[in-house]
């Protein structure tokens, strides 16, 4: 400044200068938002360019050439990848790639931990049934799905006719590409889009950092920020010799893409563009607050509550013992994934006041309402039914989520013995062939149960979650054997469930037992039949899906209904601000800035984190925090390759995009369509953007693709990878040059 003052402000520079400051005053808070591509033209293309798109919203979508959704892969259906090279070379997160690079390590070869690069083509790994679909055209069938749909129809008899109208569209269209179609309602049914992807079956693994980078800071850093996590693996799609999905096969080919993402290595500066192309899966943000407050006062709180005592006794036994950890890595990974982040969305709701917030929208809703006779008409009962609705729907909800997260995900022999209902209906019904085949289907899948199976830590975990789930089950059908264990003493139900695992023919002797299977399916089912935990796992699943499942989605139907309305009326009554629809696992383009937040008093978050915090955060032989020798030895000799920023390696930054679960994997991407980065997680403070989005506070984080780069090239040797890609830099400009031109002008 002070350099500034010295100089007399000549007309050039005062010009300069206002510019400057008129750019950035520009109010563009419209980040908020998942926008389905094709609609990109007519509703975001202004404010995209405005706020730094260089390309078109035909160079983002087209069905007619080329563009960049050809480059964007739905990755097994949970995850996102893009296409970087024109060999099929797929990027995504490493916690996307994680089952997979478990499933090929072992104490001896442990790629977890080693991390794994296939040097040739010869070397990369197979995936029987993993996925990978890329998006060949959406097309808006609302007028054909609704075609059949009238006023006076129940809900429920809305509902059938809309599935069944579907159900004929989609046979009608059948298709000579192979593609595969559906179609998904937005907006709670008020719009709907039918979807053809080809989906690929043959995608392999090609190359993995350790877990000390991929998941550098592990659960202690996860949803945080300021992140040091290298957070993505490598894989390669292949196809047929036509270039067409193939089943996996040696002779397969490395997939020829329409079109692969040109790679930025210049970096990002706070306040560039910044827009993440990707599959997000869910998201409620139109949400009555009455609803909002049950998320974090109730639901929340209930799963949060269970999922904490499960992770104390995998913790406790992964922290001992090296097979174990690297067992129930994934595992674990996933269960603390979403504890955290309902722990923070509560959080962030109480901190933005979301639920009053969404009160005041509801009161000038309704406010609107009353001075509009034709909407009052039409609308008027609308808010009214949804918290009705959904008060009702609580205590189902939270029973079935009791169900989830204890006889489904936290109790592991519960969710097996699911495995053999067809078997042991199969015996019931004397159907022999069945019975043979099931047995068998049931005996080839048996090692991947065995090899991550910890019989002592599930006995354990069901010492500690079946008394809750007893407590809680409470709605009147509930089953015989329910209620026979939940008036039991404590001391006999603990014996009862240590000689549920003493008794389980499952758990005797694994050889023996897939020769049964093999040989003398139907003693094994009537074994497993009369077994307290076959039992067990029937009588609650059954209460799940005959009693719990129907009345939900019978509600759900109405929620549906009604929430549909609500949004249609809320385009009427605030006509100047537009809707997206919530995530649904479609793809979407979300945009917004490189740009900081100040979460709370006299804190600020810069945009860009460099190597020096990963070092400080390293702590020799810690479980999360330890790092390869390899890398400490790059960042003392400063050698960066063509990857550093001057003498410093950049990492992780942050932007304004709208991310949900799902867009892990995905692209980061400048005002050119390169890719710039690669989206792996949310802000702590910004985690309840799913129900609540804050612009003032909700980031996304991408891991630098340059520090991918120097990872692949220098730490693991595999530069022959970044040598199939198409790297690019922004011109220089040499700033001090620029402004003594304008000074001396
Ligand atoms: N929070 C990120 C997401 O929702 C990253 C999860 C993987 N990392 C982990 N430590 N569990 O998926
Ligand atoms: N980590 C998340 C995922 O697996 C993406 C980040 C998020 O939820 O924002 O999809």
């Amino acid at each position: 400044m002070d350099y500034l003052k010295t100089i007399s402000m000549k007309g050039k520079l005062k010009n300069a200068i206002l510019l400057i400051l008129i750019t950035l005053q520009i109010p563009l808070h419209a980040k908020e938002g998942m926008w389905i591509p094709y609609l990109i033209s007519q509703l975001n293309q202004d404010e995209m360019v405005a706020m730094g798109l260089e390309i078109t919203a035909e160079d983002i979508y087209s069905v007619n050439q080329s563009s960049i959704k050809d480059a964007i892969v739905h990755f097994n259906g949970g995850c996102t990848a893009e296409i970087i090279s024109n060999k099929g070379l797929l990027l995504t997160n490493h916690h996307c790639g994680y089952s997979q690079i478990q499933k090929h390590s072992s104490v001896e070869n442990n790629y977890l931990k080693n991390g794994f690069w296939a040097m040739s083509g010869r070397e990369e790994l197979k995936n029987p049934g993993l996925t990978a679909s890329i998006i060949k055209y959406m097309e808006d069938v609302t007028n054909e799905v609704l075609q059949d749909v009238n006023d006076q129809m129940s809900i429920a008899e809305r509902e059938a006719t809309v599935s069944a109208t579907i159900k004929k569209i989609l046979e009608g269209r059948k298709n000579s590409e192979g593609y595969e179609l559906k179609i998904n309602p937005f907006f709670y049914g008020n719009q709907y889009i039918l979807i053809a992807e080809e989906v690929f079956r043959d995608v392999r693994l090609v190359g993995a950092p350790p877990s000390s980078i991929g998941k550098f800071g592990a659960d202690t850093d996860n949803w945080m920020w300021p992140r040091h996590t290298g957070d993505f693996s490598v894989f390669r799609i292949y196809s047929g010799a036509d270039n067409k999905p193939a089943d996996v096969a040696d002779e397969n080919i490395p997939y020829n893409p329409n079109y692969h993402l040109k790679i930025n290595i210049s970096g990002v500066q706070e306040n560039d563009f910044s827009m993440i192309y990707g599959f997000p899966g869910s998201t409620q943000e139109y949400l009555p607050s009455a609803e909002i407050k049950n998320t974090i006062e109730v639901y929340d709180p209930a799963r949060i509550a269970v999922r904490e005592k499960l992770l104390r006794i995998l913790d406790r036994k992964m922290r001992q013992n090296d097979a174990t950890r690297i067992q129930y890595a994934s595992k674990y990974a996933s269960i603390s994934n979403s504890w955290k982040k309902w722990i923070g969305e509560i959080k962030g709701v109480k901190e933005t006041d979301g639920v009053e917030r969404r009160q005041q929208l509801e009161n000038q809703f309704e406010a609107a309402l009353n001075k509009d006779a034709v909407l009052r008409e039409k609308y008027g009962e609308v808010l009214g039914e949804l918290n009705k609705l959904y008060e009702e729907r609580k205590p189902l909800m939270l029973e079935r989520y009791y169900y989830i997260e204890i006889g489904y995900l936290g109790i592991e022999v519960l969710r097996h013995m699911l495995g053999y209902r067809s078997m042991v209906q199969y015996y019931q019904e004397d159907k022999d062939n069945e019975l043979q085949q099931r047995a068998s289907e049931i005996a080839n899948g048996m090692d991947n149960f065995y090899k991550d199976f910890d019989v002592e830590l599930d006995r354990q975990a069901m010492q500690v979650l079946l008394p809750i789930y007893l407590k809680e089950v409470s709605t009147e059908e509930v089953p015989e054997l329910v209620k026979k264990l939940k008036e039991m003493e404590d001391k006999d139900l603990r014996e009862y469930i240590d000689e549920l695992y003493e008794d389980l023919v499952v758990l005797e002797d694994p050889l023996e037992f897939r020769e049964m299977l093999q040989n003398k399916p139907s003693k094994v089912a009537r074994k497993i039949e009369k077994s307290d935990a076959y039992q067990l796992s029937s009588a609650m699943y059954d209460h799940f899906i005959r009693v719990l499942n129907p009345r939900v989605s019978a509600i759900n139907d109405k929620i549906d209904y009604y929430q549909g309305q609500y949004i249609t009326a809320m385009r009427q009554v605030f006509p100047m601000k537009r809707f997206y629809p919530d995530a649904n696992s479609t793809l979407r383009v979300a945009y917004g800035k490189v740009e900081p937040y100040e979460p709370r008093d006299a804190v600020y978050y810069e945009t860009q984190t460099y190597l020096d915090g990963v070092m400080a955060k390293y702590i020799p032989g810690d479980y999360e925090f330890d790092l390869p020798v390899k890398l400490i030895e790059l960042y003392k000799d400063k050698d960066f390759g063509p990857y550093g920023e001057d003498d410093k390696m950049p990492v992780c930054f942050i932007a304004s995009n709208h991310t949900t679960g799902g867009n892990s994997g995905s692209p980061a991407l400048n005002g050119k369509g390169e890719l710039v980065g690669l989206n792996f997680d949310r802000v702590w403070e910004g985690t309840m953007s799913d129900i609540n989005y804050d612009i003032s506070r909700c980031r996304n984080i991408m891991v630098d693709i340059r520090y991918v780069l120097f990872i692949m090239d220098k730490f693991a040797g595999a530069k022959y990878l970044v040598d199939e890609m198409d790297l690019v830099y922004n011109p220089v400009v040499n700033k001090d040059e620029e402004m003594k031109k304008v000074l001396t002008n």
